[in-house]
């Protein structure tokens, strides 16, 4: 087991604070800073853009940063895009896969919106969209998808890990399922890249999409996107560094990865990326995932024995706890835990409306977990909960 303690002077905001919102963004550590820090002050140049040695720096600097990325989740690196976050990853498979009227897509009720969003809105180009449910704990059961699949169907999009209850999803099961009948499969690696392995090529996935400011710890405006079949999409968002001729009104595209990166790329934060990601290798993923799963059980069984508390999810989950305090809004108990505690935590319906709405709820208080949370923060989390019973009894 790592030492949480020295891994916390790598992130000096936690001498000041109790976060347990890293599902919303994780913090990012001294060393991916610096590599920012040195990029701006050394060699910052625009990537595949010049022959001066400022932009072959930078260039060679970002390849590098691909190949450490892809290396992570053990992907092709020309299979292996960078994006401005999960939701552009997503997007961009939405918009550039080549749809015919008719064909059909399932997710599922468990999607943040940014799962769900991108193909509702393909409804307007005549393609049909089945919504699984999963169990009252965030579970999807793959029969039903199963179950739900047509002669049209194109793609099964799901969460890896629930971003409301932190259920991990079966997405081998669901794979298998999808490679028998031909159908592609999308995994929303927003909250499992960097909390739990990911091995992209035993998972057998057409595209799996994450974020650089989550589970691995980089800067805001990245993203990940793995592209198994490249020449399947079409891109749609096209310009600068994407082609290799143009003439009169033809265009001849790069190959991926290069087709896919329009405009200049966010240079420095894919570099910061790559340093993050390497400071989670060095810990181990495996590590982090024991660690991050020991909080959140310990919070869910603590909290659950509060009388005045209700608890969502399932017994075995990765690092994400909501729950509530009925008689109190969950903006409102955010707010106090904030201003007695110093204890961050979101509230709200996480950008996953129709799970609040089957849990019959608006909104959750959410306790998230990352690499740097410690049991005694999971005290003070539970202390200042049970402190609220003043208020509602
Ligand atoms: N997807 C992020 C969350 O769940 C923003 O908080």
């Amino acid at each position: 087991m790592y030492d949480v303690y020295a891994v916390r002077e790598d992130f000096p905001v936690l001498k000041e604070v109790v976060y347990l919102d890293s599902t919303a963004t994780t913090q990012t550590p001294v060393p991916a800073v610096e590599a920012m820090l040195e990029y701006f002050y050394r060699y910052a140049g625009n990537h595949g853009r010049g022959a001066h040695h400022l932009a072959r720096e930078t260039t060679n600097r970002y390849e590098d940063a691909r190949e450490t990325v892809a290396r992570f989740l053990n992907a092709d690196p020309s299979k292996t895009i960078f994006t401005k976050n999960t939701t552009d990853g997503i997007n961009l498979v939405a918009n550039s896969y080549p749809w015919e009227a008719g064909d059909h897509i399932v997710t599922t009720m468990l999607e943040h919106h940014s799962n769900l969003l991108p193909w509702l809105h393909l409804q307007k180009r005549g393609i049909n969209v089945t919504i699984v449910s999963p169990d009252r704990k965030g579970i999807i059961d793959p029969q039903m998808i199963e179950n739900a699949l047509t002669d049209r169907t194109k793609l099964i999009s799901v969460t890896h890990v629930s971003n409301v209850f932190g259920s991990v999803q079966d997405v081998s099961r669901i794979t298998k399922i999808a490679s028998r009948k031909g159908v592609k499969v999308l995994i929303d690696g927003a909250q499992s890249a960097g909390h739990i392995p990911v091995d992209l090529k035993a998972l057998g996935c057409d595209f799996f999409a994450t974020a650089g400011h989550k589970g691995l710890l980089g800067p805001q405006g990245t993203g990940v996107l793995y592209i198994k079949e490249p020449d399947l999409l079409d891109s749609a968002s096209l310009g600068g560094g994407t082609v290799s001729d143009v003439s009169g009104l033809a265009y001849t595209l790069e190959p991926s990865p290069a087709c896919f990166e329009a405009g200049t790329p966010n240079i420095p934060g894919v570099i910061g990326l790559a340093r993050a990601v390497e400071y989670v290798e060095k810990i181990g993923v495996s590590e982090i995932e024991k660690h991050e799963a020991k909080l959140s059980r310990q919070t869910a069984k603590r909290l659950l024995e509060l009388e005045h508390v209700e608890v969502y999810g399932p017994e075995n989950r990765a690092g994400v706890v909501p729950f509530n305090v009925p008689g109190l809004h969950a903006h409102d108990v955010s707010l106090i835990l904030d201003q007695t505690k110093k204890i961050c935590v979101r509230s709200g319906h996480h950008c996953a409306i129709p799970i609040a709405r089957f849990l019959e709820v608006e909104s959750t208080v959410r306790a998230s977990f990352a690499l740097y949370n410690t049991e005694e923060e999971v005290d003070i989390l539970v202390n200042a909960v049970n402190a609220l019973k003043a208020l509602v009894s």
